[in-house]
């Protein structure tokens, strides 16, 4: 029997109430030699002393420590993190790695046979291999499992090592497998660097288990569900639906949470085949398995179906703090009794104390405490009091705040309190004061749409060979140049229409989207342009006037889709016009002229 296996048979003993009782697994038979592991392994088990102080008063075992590292993070998901930021801890109120592994060997003296390591992002922390071999030390007294929860952006160069130190489960967090949405919900790149990091760890012998955490968020991922599940068709992995879960400073909205059994009935839909897999023991995901896939499904439904009654975990935070449960605000520091010189017996007494403090269960998902508890990022971190969340980096005077409309700043100016010049913010701008995507994970999908105009300033002779009129010369080989390019006007029509549709590819921090109707339209002008184009020394009275109007049903508008349209079809004027024009032409005056939907609400301007 592998070392994997007996872990597996070790956490299938159930260790409710007290008893060593071997769980039902109603998948297949056991072979003998498997039983006698079994009951070999139920034994040594019962006899391990497992301390009262790990046991809450609801006869719950906590044999699982969730150490958070770290509250640093190279991400920004929303769903973890507040958009104003959080202040980190001074660095003497993290734990030490001295005092992190103390606390870990009490903790498996005292029953406890799995350690994850979380954050924040726990490959932050320095010092980490050492940590992890520290750890992988405590096996002879009882430690089972090592896992990290990563989000896998600094991983898979380093994963080899953590594995050979004595990492053996990891879950990575990935929410899309789209690199744009990845943008969009962690606020960062990186979503390649993530894939690379789930190959390496996909092919890490070591590694006895590999789970894939999805969060799933309606009307941002949901429509991915199936492509995930199509992972586990050639891919050891577990992929898991989590639901999304109400934390300070998250936004958190009962309407954006999607719960496990609709997502099951969707996957059901698909895979008709689909079975439900045996769950380890205390397990937080339902497992379920398609038949010929390689890996499997689970879906963890915190919030429609909690498993509080199973739960065996206690979390300890950056800061040094006992939590006993994710969405109860209460913390006891163990940090500042190990720093008051107290003895592990004290240290297992304020332990002991906690844990009895433990309830049943959590609060019903709309009434969790989402004000005193901790954001996510921070389970692991300080208590986010109100005067020390960092609050946006001031921004020079020069600095436009700019929702999703470059050309509007009159329209979106958002004054501070101080309404002070100095406090308009780009949106664009994060909280570090580096570029990045707005996050529209919390907007809500409208109805918008935007309509752009601009124009192309051309002469006589082009005019003429657009229009089909005058006396324009069709024998001149220039002429004959730009017509064998096709309809000028069609050709430009098609191009805005293309490049309207590529703008998020073209505009670093602008979101995709998903337009629902562009139309284009290119209107010859001649000598009714209002004001003269700009450096125009008089003679150029003929334009095109491009326009177009973008709709879609989102939560970001589409002024930009309009402004690359116009700007495409210009362009492409132009491009099939310089053999005949290409020294006079001019283009200019690109702006919005009418917008309707989102926040900042309806505009209209002259054209
Ligand atoms: P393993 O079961 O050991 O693989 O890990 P895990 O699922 O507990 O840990 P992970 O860090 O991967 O967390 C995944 C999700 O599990 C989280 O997003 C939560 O939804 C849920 N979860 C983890 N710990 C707890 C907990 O203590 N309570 C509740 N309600 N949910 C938890
Ligand atoms: N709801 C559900 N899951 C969350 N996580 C972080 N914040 C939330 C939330 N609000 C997940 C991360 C990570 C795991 C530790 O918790 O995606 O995988
Ligand atoms: Fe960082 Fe994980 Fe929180 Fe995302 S969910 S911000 S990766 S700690």
């Amino acid at each position: 029997m592998n070392y994997h296996r007996a872990s597996w048979l070790c956490s299938a003993i159930s260790r409710k109430h007290g008893t060593a009782c071997l769980r039902y697994y109603s998948q297949g038979t056991r072979n003998t030699a498997k039983a006698k592991a079994q009951s070999k392994i139920a034994h040594i088990d019962a006899e391990r002393h497992f301390s009262p102080a790990l046991v809450d008063s609801f006869h719950r075992k906590h044999d699982y420590l969730r150490i958070s590292l770290t509250e640093r993070c190279n991400l920004r998901c929303f769903y973890c993190m507040p958009s104003e930021g959080v202040e980190l801890s001074p660095a003497d109120h993290i734990l030490t790695d001295d005092e992190i592994i103390r606390l870990a060997n009490l903790f498996v003296r005292s029953g406890v046979t799995k350690i994850r390591l979380t954050g924040g992002e726990p490959t932050v922390r320095k010092g980490l291999d050492g940590i992890i071999r520290r750890l992988n030390e405590l096996r002879p007294l009882g430690l089972e499992s090592i896992g990290m929860t990563t989000n896998g952006i600094a991983l898979h160069r380093r994963l080899p090592s953590y594995v050979e130190n004595g990492l053996t489960h990891l879950n990575l967090s990935l929410d899309t497998l789209d690199p744009f949405k990845f943008e969009i919900m962690t606020r960062r790149p990186g979503h390649d660097a993530v894939l690379r990091s789930l190959d390496v760890a996909l092919h890490s012998p070591g590694l006895r288990s590999v789970k894939l955490n999805v969060v799933v968020v309606k009307g941002l991922n949901d429509s991915e569900v199936l492509d995930f599940v199509r992972l586990t068709a050639d891919k050891n992995i577990s992929v898991r639906f989590i639901e999304f879960m109400p934390f300070t400073g998250n936004k958190w909205d009962k309407a954006k949470m999607i719960p496990s059994s609709q997502l099951l009935e969707i996957v059901s839909g698909e895979y008709p085949s689909i079975i439900r897999a045996p769950d380890e023991l205390n397990d937080t995901a339902r497992s379920w398995k398609i038949p010929g896939h390689v890996g499997s499904l689970g879906f963890i439904s915190s919030m429609s179906d909690h498993f509080c009654s199973s739960c065996n975990r206690l979390r300890l935070t950056a800061d040094g703090q006992i939590k006993v449960c994710l969405f109860d605000a209460k913390e006891v520091s163990l940090r500042d009794e190990m720093r008051r010189g107290a003895s592990d017996a004290e240290l297992l007494n304020v332990i002991g104390l906690a844990v009895q403090g433990k309830q049943e269960k959590h609060a019903g998902m709309e009434d969790i405490d989402v004000i005193t508890n901790r954001p996510m990022i921070l389970i692991g971190g300080t208590q986010p009091r109100k005067s020390r969340v960092r609050s946006l980096p001031r921004l020079p005077a020069h600095a436009y705040f700019l929702d999703d409309t470059l050309l509007l700043p009159h329209l979106h100016r958002r004054w501070s309190s101080s309404s002070s010049q100095s406090d308009l913010r780009l949106t664009h701008i994060g909280s570090d004061g580096r570029p990045c995507m707005v996050d529209v994970g919390n907007k809500d999908v409208t109805k918008r749409s935007a309509t752009a105009s601009g124009r192309i300033y051309i002469p006589r002779s082009a005019y003429n060979l657009v229009t089909g009129s005058g006396d324009a010369d069709s024998t001149d080989k220039t002429i004959q140049k730009a017509r064998s390019k096709g309809d000028v006007m069609t050709v430009a029509q098609l191009a805005a229409i293309m490049g309207c549709k590529r703008t998020s590819d073209l505009i670093p921090l602008c979101h995709p989207l998903q337009i629902s109707n562009v139309s284009v339209t290119l209107t010859p002008e001649c000598g009714v342009s209002p004001v003269p184009p700009p450096g125009d020394q008089g003679g150029l009275e003929y334009s095109i006037k491009c326009t177009a109007t973008v709709a879609c049903e989102g939560k970001t508008g589409v002024e930009m889709e309009a402004l690359t349209a116009v700007s495409v079809g210009l362009l492409t004027v132009w491009d099939m016009l310089k053999a005949v024009a290409g020294k006079e032409m001019k283009i200019g005056e690109i702006i919005v002229t009418h917008k309707t939907g989102g926040k900042s609400g309806d505009f209209t301007r002259d054209a």
